[in-house]
């Protein structure tokens, strides 16, 4: 599945996967941060396309590009972070009612620049082929309420993907959905995943008995959520924090200071630099 559109290969290069592993937490002395492509270099390009996860790719010192998975008419797995087309295509309505065709004729670039025209949704087979060897790749499974009768079809396929396509050690899986955080872990128990931390539904639970509940070694929050308190039961535990969306050198500074293990960004390309005079 994983060669059948695309002649790109697969073969593993020296990179980031030789000697990182982002889903520690890292001891205090050589604390530097993993710098996160959040939705590719959504500042600069269009998010979730390929053009934007070009930027990450291209760009020195990114370890990771996240991106949001979700299932379309036809069950091909899509990316595209919202539930609705109209905020960042030229589509209206659920993407989940069209099939992948429908999906293409859609432009998914010009609401952030004309120039961006020709983007398109990719799917998490595209983008896979694109980013490769070169980086990790935070793949956020987003849950479909509405679609319980195909609960746990999308995480299955997304493995199944991965592990096809040879990258089942350069994939890291999160989720808000921590049943699903849970399944995954289930259904590929060396796979590394996340916990979301969604404040309402969360409040009062300590990040490690949130992701222990999921089997889960990282805890991403956003960053007006995170409490020095947090950071510390995370550390005692093993469980590493990471914190979004960090778009200023300000907010950086700030989590560096508080020894977060991860900085997800819209402009991850500027924050890498930051992150490497803090080293
Ligand atoms: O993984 C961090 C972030 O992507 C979670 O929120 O809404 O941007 O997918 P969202
Ligand atoms: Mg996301």
């Amino acid at each position: 599945m994983c060669t059948s559109s695309s002649s790109i290969s697969f073969t593993r290069t020296k990179s980031v996967f030789e000697h990182v592993n982002p889903f520690l937490p890292k001891p205090a002395e050589e604390h530097r941060p993993y710098v996160i492509a959040h939705r590719g270099i959504s500042a600069k390009a269009p998010e979730n396309t390929l053009a934007s996860f070009a930027l990450a790719t291209a760009a020195k010192g990114i370890d990771m590009v996240e991106l949001d998975v979700r299932l379309t008419k036809d069950e091909e797995v899509i990316v595209l972070h919202d539930r609705t087309l109209q905020r960042t295509t030229t589509g209206n309505g659920v993407a989940r009612n069209y099939t992948l065709n429908e999906l293409k004729n859609y432009d998914a670039g010009s609401w952030f620049d004309p120039s961006f025209k020709a983007e398109r949704i990719p799917t998490l087979l595209e983008v896979l082929q694109l980013v490769g060897s070169t980086r990790w790749i935070d793949i956020e499974i987003k849950a479909d309420p509405f679609r319980a009768d195909r609960r746990g079809f999308l995480e299955e396929k997304v493995i199944r993907m991965v592990d096809e396509c040879g990258m089942k050690d350069r994939v890291f899986y999160s989720s808000f959905d921590h049943h699903l955080i849970a399944n995954v872990k289930r259904m590929k128990p060396e796979a590394v995943t996340g916990v979301l931390y969604n404040l309402l539904r969360d409040f009062g639970r300590p990040p490690s008995k949130l992701a222990r509940r999921a089997n889960a070694s990282v805890f991403i929050c956003g960053k007006g959520e995170l409490q020095r308190s947090m950071i510390e039961d995370a550390r005692k535990n093993g469980i590493a924090v990471y914190v979004y969306t960090l778009n200023s050198i300000n907010d950086a500074q700030k989590m560096i200071q508080l020894g977060v293990d991860g900085i997800i960004s819209d402009n991850a390309d500027d924050i890498v630099s930051l992150v490497k005079r803090t080293r």
